[in-house]
């Protein structure tokens, strides 16, 4: 089993193309903001003047990327450190927030961790682990954000998937249990969201270029491979799954729920 650090944040702007009127001043939430996709998230969802609240385990890094946000003559996001494994400080910042910046128009299920395990290496213990991290934070993140979404008529909820599952990837089979889950979540809870309009989706991102994988996986193996299996020659950057996750977020998703949106260039 490896566990690997993580990469510091590095603001570099979103540079997104489209604003949304509808994001000005929505409040946001989104776990683990600090780092890789969320970070880029969380800068994209700045940047359109949404009240942004995230919670990572990395202090520096979250640290760093509200204070260059800052810098950049943005409104600097509320965070926490905080370790999603812990339900009760998951749930307690999220209210914590709320409190702050008001009741959530939108929540992001962000955080992961993809840390490399073979089938013969895994324990009980560390098998729970996996699930605390991929599996359980965004049940009970979605389980704290719905009462303040029913209090404002509505809400978007996103959950991060992926398409390694989908793609048969190899080397992290309790992260592909816990991913291949998301769909199951965005499904099982849309009609009964959807009641109250809150609509509640998957975006799967196919391989990002974050700064963790390319530190560590993106080899000359990886390159031939994603030119062979990518439709678009392109790599995925962060900021393109912000994109699908704005749109999402905004007005102009109103009747899109319980679905999964695939951004991956067309590997899976
Ligand atoms: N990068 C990819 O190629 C890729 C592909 C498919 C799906 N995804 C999905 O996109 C999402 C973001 O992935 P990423 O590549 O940006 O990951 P990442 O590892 O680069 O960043 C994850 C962030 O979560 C934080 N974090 C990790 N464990 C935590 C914990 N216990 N408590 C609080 N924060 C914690 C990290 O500090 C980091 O800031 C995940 O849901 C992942 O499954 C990513």
């Amino acid at each position: 089993m490896t566990t690997t650090t993580n990469p510091q944040a590095t603001y570099a702007g979103a540079a997104l193309d489209s604003t949304y009127p509808s994001l000005r001043n929505l409040p946001v939430f989104v776990t683990g903001g600090g780092g890789g996709i969320g970070a880029a998230i969380v800068s994209a969802f700045v940047e359109q003047g949404a009240r942004v609240a995230f919670v990572d385990v990395a202090e520096d890094a979250s640290r760093a990327l509200a204070q260059q946000l800052h810098d950049a003559g943005h409104a600097a996001p509320w965070w926490r450190t905080c370790d999603v494994r812990d339900v009760a400080a998951l749930q307690a910042a999220i209210q914590d927030a709320a409190a702050v910046l008001g009741d959530f128009s939108a929540l992001v299920n962000n955080v992961a961790s993809d840390d490399r395990h073979t089938l013969e290496s895994v324990t009980p213990e560390y098998y729970d682990q996996r699930m605390a991290i991929n599996e359980r934070p965004a049940f009970f993140a979605i389980q704290s954000v719905v009462p303040g979404m029913r209090r404002l008529g509505g809400g978007s909820i996103i959950n991060l998937g992926s398409t390694g599952w989908q793609t048969k990837g190899t080397g992290y089979p309790c992260y592909a249990i816990a991913k291949s889950s998301v769909n199951g979540l965005t499904r099982g809870l849309a009609k009964s969201l959807g009641q109250d309009r809150i609509r509640i989706n998957t975006v799967s991102p196919g391989w990002v270029m974050t700064e963790r994988q390319v530190q560590l996986w993106l080899d000359a193996e990886g390159e031939a491979n994603l030119q062979r299996t990518q439709c678009l020659p392109d790599k995925i950057l962060p900021a393109d799954i912000a994109r699908m996750v704005l749109f999402l977020a905004s007005s102009d998703g109103a009747m899109c729920t319980a679905q999964e949106f695939k951004v991956d260039a067309g590997w899976a």
